[in-house]
């Protein structure tokens, strides 16, 4: 069975390297890939922001199966486009990836479905803006309604700076991009985890949970980036957690979108906060997320193949997932000055080395590969992942293995995990 992996980060080398493992695949070909997928499969460039030229690469290669990574593709709507050529794809089609390609269509239909968020306003212009802050009070979140790669959130502690946050918005001069529509949101505050579920347009089969680390900063300061380091432990949510949240979250939203007759099928990614209130939807993500999928994919034992086409089969009811027990944890290496403007060429060392010790993989998100040596070509440039019995454990090794890389300019965050640590001593 071939198998295309569209996409190119971190989370796409992961992908790959769970399929590589499925007793029924005998080719992965990654488009675009990066330095790593290099390493393990055929890669192919493509412009995953254009239909046009994905579609030409999956009919010259007719894959058996192609998986979708990013985000910007499911929302043009690449699953269906390949579903009418006959091709089998895993991912949302485009209809249903609006539950995150439009923030504005997520909130409507969390309230539609009584599904618990924060409190909110779409509004249309800087009028109506000033208007919902009146309502909220600072701290306040103002939001772009489309995908903005991580961007279109602003913290705004006071109210002037909201207005200035959504006066950016309207005007593009925050995102270059001219926003219609922006939304005006309560703060809410406790630990964020991400909460992924398998869906095949009825049946949900949570992943195992895992925390992201959004901020550059160690003690999660400074600019939001996509993500710097991740962890995965059953422990961050307790069985009658894990329960409420199907029951109250992630059920009722793939019911929803079966009802309103856009059945989601794919990865359904809760961002969640849990408030003092209780958990509450941040956002979703129609996808596998990125560094969440290493920390998820290292602790998976069952076949992945398996299970995403159980999703597109209809039966995912049928399939159950095995886990490895403990804990895993993907510190991310990225080049100095991201997330603002950074060097790239730069050579990589201590890969192999690294790759070595036990129970440790090395995904590479912004690398290439040129002439046989690996360079850095992207802000994040490796995800370094460890499982083991502990979560302590796992960070051990992966901060012991991202001792043995080098670049110029290399900077990680030396705290991952810490809310977890702390809540334990
Ligand atoms: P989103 O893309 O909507 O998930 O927002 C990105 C990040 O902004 C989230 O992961 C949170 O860290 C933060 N965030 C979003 N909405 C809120 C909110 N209402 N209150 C507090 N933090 C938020
Ligand atoms: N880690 C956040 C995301 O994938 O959007």
């Amino acid at each position: 069975m071939k198998v295309l992996i569209l996409g190119s980060g971190g989370r796409e080398h992961a992908l790959a390297w769970a399929v590589a493992r499925s007793p029924r695949v005998t080719e992965v070909v990654c488009a675009p890939g990066n330095g790593g997928m290099a390493k393990m499969a055929r890669c192919l460039p493509v412009n995953v922001d254009s239909l046009d030229s994905m579609i030409q690469l999956a009919e010259a290669e007719r894959p058996d199966l192609t998986i979708v990574g990013p985000e910007v593709p499911l929302s043009l709507g690449i699953v269906d486009e390949l579903q009418a050529r006959g091709l089998r794809a895993f991912g949302p089609t485009r209809a249903a990836a609006m539950l995150e390609s439009s923030k504005g269509f997520a909130k409507r239909f969390l309230q539609r479905h009584k599904i618990p968020t924060a409190n909110y306003a779409i509004c249309n212009n800087q009028a109506e803006v000033e208007k919902a802050i009146d309502i909220f009070h600072a701290p306040i979140v103002v939001k772009a309604d489309g995908l903005a790669a991580g961007k279109g959130v602003i913290m705004c502690p006071s109210r002037a700076t909201a207005i200035e946050a959504a006066e950016g918005l309207f005007s593009g001069k925050l995102l270059g991009t001219v926003e219609r529509q922006v939304l005006i949101e309560e703060f809410l505050e406790g630990d964020e985890v991400s909460f992924l579920c398998l869906s095949d347009g009825k049946h949900v089969t949570p992943l195992v949970p895992s925390q992201d680390h959004k901020r550059i900063g160690e003690g999660d300061t400074g600019p939001n980036t996509g993500g710097m380091g991740v962890y995965s432990t059953d422990a961050l949510l307790d069985p009658a957690m894990r329960e409420w949240i199907l029951r109250h979250i992630a059920e009722p939203t793939v019911r929803g979108m079966a009802e309103e007759d856009t059945p989601f099928v794919g990865v359904l990614y809760c961002g969640l906060m849990m408030t003092a209130r209780g958990p509450q939807v941040l956002e979703f993500n129609a996808r596998f997320g990125d560094p969440e999928t290493q920390a998820i994919l290292v602790r998976l034992e069952s076949d992945l193949v398996e299970a995403l086409e159980a999703c597109i089969d209809g039966r995912l009811a049928d399939t159950a997932l095995r886990w490895r027990q403990g804990a895993s944890a993907c510190v991310v290496a990225s080049s100095g000055g991201y997330p603002g403007s950074y060097k790239k060429g730069l050579p990589i060392t201590g890969l192999e080395a690294a790759a070595q010790l036990p129970e440790t993989v090395i995904f590479h998100a912004g690398t290439a590969l040129v002439d046989g040596q690996t360079v850095t070509s992207g802000g994040r440039v490796l995800g370094v992942t460890a499982t083991a019995d502990s979560l302590e454990e796992a960070l051990a090794r992966a901060y012991k293995a991202i001792k043995e890389i080098h670049f110029e300019g290399m900077y990680f965050r030396h705290d991952i995990g810490h809310r977890a640590l702390k809540k334990k001593s």
